[in-house]
C-alpha cells in the first residue's frame, strides 16, 4: 500500500516541473547572493512548484560555533521570506534539518557513490586545502546536496556555476542507483542564472562579493542598516581614470558599480555607463537603487521578527517536505531491497 502510494507519487512527479534550491547559513546574506541567486528563486516561483530551503547540515562541514548555525538559519530563512518566496505563491520554506529524511537518505545514497568520485570534487579539494581539521562530512557533503534534490523528483535546481559539478554527480548517483534497482529517481537538471550579476567586493573588485561570518567594509549585507550601506558604497574603490566606462578590466570598480546598479534597476550597464562622467553621482545613483531594494526586504523582515510567523511557517514547510520526502525514500528502501514490513 505504502508503495503504490509512494510510486504513484514519483509517477506525478515526472509530470510537475519542480524546482528546488537550498542557502547555506554560512553567514549573512550578501547583496551578491540576493542579486545573484534569490531574486532569481522569487522571479520564478510562479512558473510551478518550487522548494526553498536553509541548507544547516551543509554548514556544520564549516561552521564551528553552535550559536552561529542556528541564528543565521533563522536569519536566512526571514530573509528569504521577506524577499519575496512566499508559500502563498507556491514555494515550501524550510531547514534542512527539519526533514530528517535529509539525513536518513544520505547513507543509502553514499553506498552507491565511490570514495574517487568524492575526493575528486573541485570543492572538496579547495575546501579541504584550507582546514586543519577535515571532516568525513566535508568529504560526503555532495551526497547530501545530491538527496536535497532527489528526495523531491526535482527537474530544475537554480545554483551558481560552483554548483555544476554538484548537479553532475547527483545525476551520477541518481542514474547509477536506477540501473541497478530499478526506476527510483528523477534526474536534474542544472539551471544557471546569468553571469551578468557577478557582484564584487566594493574594496577589491577583483574578487567575488561574499563573507564567511560578518561583512567587512566591501560586503553589503541586506541587513546591514541603510547609512552603513550608503558610505560602503560612498568608500567603494574606483580608479584614477577619471571617466565612466564599462570596462571590467581596466575600471574594475566602476563596472561593478554599475553591475550593481544595473541589477537593481533593470537596466544594461554599458547604457548606464553612458549616463555619467563622474563617480560622484554613480555612486549615489547606485546607493539609492540599491537602498529602493533593500529598504522594502528590511521593513518585511522586521514585521516578520515582530509577529514571529516564522516557526509556524517553517514548521508548515517541513511538514510538507518530509511528506514527499517520506515517500521517496520508502520507495528508495523498497527498490534497494531493505525489508519494509
Ligand atoms: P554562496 O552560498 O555564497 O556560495 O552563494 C550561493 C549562491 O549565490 C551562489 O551559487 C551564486 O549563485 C550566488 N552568489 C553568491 N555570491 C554572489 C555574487 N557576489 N554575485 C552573484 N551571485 C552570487
Ligand atoms: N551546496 C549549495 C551551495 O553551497 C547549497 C545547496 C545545498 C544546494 N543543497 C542544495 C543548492 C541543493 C541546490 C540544491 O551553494
Amino acid at each position: 500500500m505504502v508503495q503504490a502510494e509512494a510510486r504513484r507519487s514519483v509517477d506525478m512527479v515526472g509530470l510537475m516541473a519542480r524546482t528546488l534550491s537550498g542557502i547555506k547559513p554560512t553567514g549573512p546574506l550578501t547583496l551578491g547572493r540576493y542579486l545573484g541567486a534569490v531574486r532569481h528563486w522569487v522571479d520564478e516561483q510562479s512558473s510551478g512548484e518550487a522548494f526553498y530551503f536553509v541548507a544547516d547540515l551543509h554548514a556544520l562541514t564549516t561552521v564551528q560555533e553552535p550559536g552561529e548555525v542556528a541564528a543565521r538559519t533563522v536569519e536566512l530563512a526571514t530573509l528569504l521570506v521577506a524577499a519575496g518566496v512566499d508559500p502563498q505563491r507556491g514555494s515550501t520554506v524550510f531547514v534542512q534539518s527539519h526533514v530528517r529524511q535529509h539525513a536518513e537518505m544520505t547513507f543509502m545514497l553514499e553506498c552507491v557513490t565511490s570514495f574517487g568520485e568524492l575526493r575528486r570534487m573541485t570543492q572538496f579539494k579547495d575546501k579541504s586545502g584550507e582546514q586543519d581539521f577535515v571532516s568525513g562530512g566535508l568529504l560526503t557533503y555532495p551526497v547530501l546536496m545530491a538527496v536535497d534534490i532527489l528526495l523531491y523528483g526535482i527537474e530544475r535546481v537554480p545554483v551558481g556555476d560552483d554548483q555544476r559539478q554538484h548537479l553532475e554527480l547527483t545525476r551520477t548517483i541518481a542514474q547509477r542507483f536506477n540501473s541497478r534497482y530499478g526506476d527510483t529517481f528523477v534526474l536534474p537538471e542544472a539551471v544557471v542564472p546569468p553571469v551578468a550579476a557577478r557582484i564584487k567586493d566594493l574594496q577589491d573588485p577583483t574578487r567575488k562579493m561574499s563573507a564567511s561570518s560578518t561583512a567587512g567594509p566591501g560586503v553589503i549585507d541586506m541587513l546591514d542598516p541603510v547609512d552603513d550601506i550608503v558610505k560602503k558604497i560612498r568608500r567603494a574603490t574606483t580608479d584614477t581614470v577619471g571617466s565612466v566606462a564599462y570596462d571590467a578590466e581596466k575600471q574594475p570598480g566602476v563596472s561593478n558599480l554599475l553591475d550593481i546598479l544595473g541589477a537593481c534597476t533593470d537596466e544594461d550597464p554599458e547604457k548606464l555607463a553612458e549616463r555619467y562622467d563622474g563617480y560622484g553621482q554613480l555612486k549615489a545613483d547606485c546607493a539609492d537603487a540599491v537602498l529602493d531594494v533593500v529598504r522594502p526586504i528590511q521593513d518585511r523582515y522586521r514585521e516578520l521578527e515582530r509577529s514571529g510567523a516564522m516557526s509556524s511557517l517553517l514548521a508548515d514547510g517541513a511538514k510538507h517536505a518530509s511528506g514527499i520526502a517520506e515517500l521517496a525514500i520508502r520507495r528508495a528502501q523498497a527498490n534497494r531491497g531493505l525489508w519494509t514490513g
